[in-house]
C-alpha cells in the first residue's frame, strides 16, 4: 500500500542515484566516452524525475495552500536547473572550463534535493492524505518512465535561454 513514507522514499531513490552519477562524473576528464555517456543518463535522469515531480507532487502540493511558497521556490529551480544542465551541454567538454562549469550546477543540485529531502518533503507529509499518497505514487512512476523515454539532451548557451 501507498503512503506518505513510500513516495518521498521512491522520490530519495531518485536523488540517491543522482548523487551516484554527479559523484562519478566529477572523476571524468575531457571528452572521454565516459563523461558524454553519463552526461547524457544524468540529463534524461534529471529532466524526467523534474518533470513527473511536479506532475505527481507538486501540482497536489499547489492544492494546499500552506505549502505554496516552498512548492513555487522548487519549481523555479527545476526551470534554473534545466538552464544550467542545457548550457553544459553546449559547452566544449574538452575545455577546463566544462568541469568548472558542472562543479557549480553539482553544488547548486545537491542543494536542491537536500532541501526538498530536509524541508520541505516532512513538510508536506503533514498536508497528504491517504487519497494523495496513493494518487502521487501512481502518477510518479507512470510519468517518470514516460519522461525518461522522451527527455533529450538540448545544448543551448545560457546567455541564448529565453525565459
Ligand atoms: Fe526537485
Ligand atoms: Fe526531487
Amino acid at each position: 500500500m501507498a503512503d506518505a513514507t513510500e513516495i518521498f522514499d521512491r522520490l530519495k531513490e531518485d536523488h540517491d542515484r543522482h548523487r551516484e552519477l554527479i559523484d562519478k562524473l566529477l572523476e571524468t576528464s575531457g571528452d572521454s566516452q565516459e563523461r558524454e555517456e553519463l552526461f547524457t543518463e544524468l540529463t534524461k535522469e534529471l529532466k524526467s524525475h523534474a518533470a513527473a515531480e511536479e506532475q505527481a507532487l507538486y501540482s497536489t502540493m499547489l492544492r494546499k495552500p500552506p505549502t505554496t511558497d516552498e512548492t513555487r521556490h522548487s519549481v523555479a529551480e527545476h526551470h534554473e536547473i534545466d538552464e544550467m544542465l542545457n548550457d553544459l551541454a553546449a559547452t566544449d567538454m574538452s575545455e577546463g572550463g566544462w568541469l568548472t562549469k558542472f562543479k557549480t550546477f553539482a553544488h547548486d543540485y545537491r542543494h536542491h534535493i537536500d532541501e526538498e529531502e530536509e524541508d520541505h518533503f516532512p513538510d508536506f507529509a503533514n498536508y497528504l492524505d491517504k487519497e494523495d499518497e496513493q494518487h502521487m505514487r501512481e502518477v510518479f512512476d507512470r510519468r517518470k518512465k514516460e519522461e525518461k523515454a522522451e527527455a533529450e539532451v538540448t545544448p543551448e548557451k545560457k546567455e541564448d535561454a529565453k525565459e
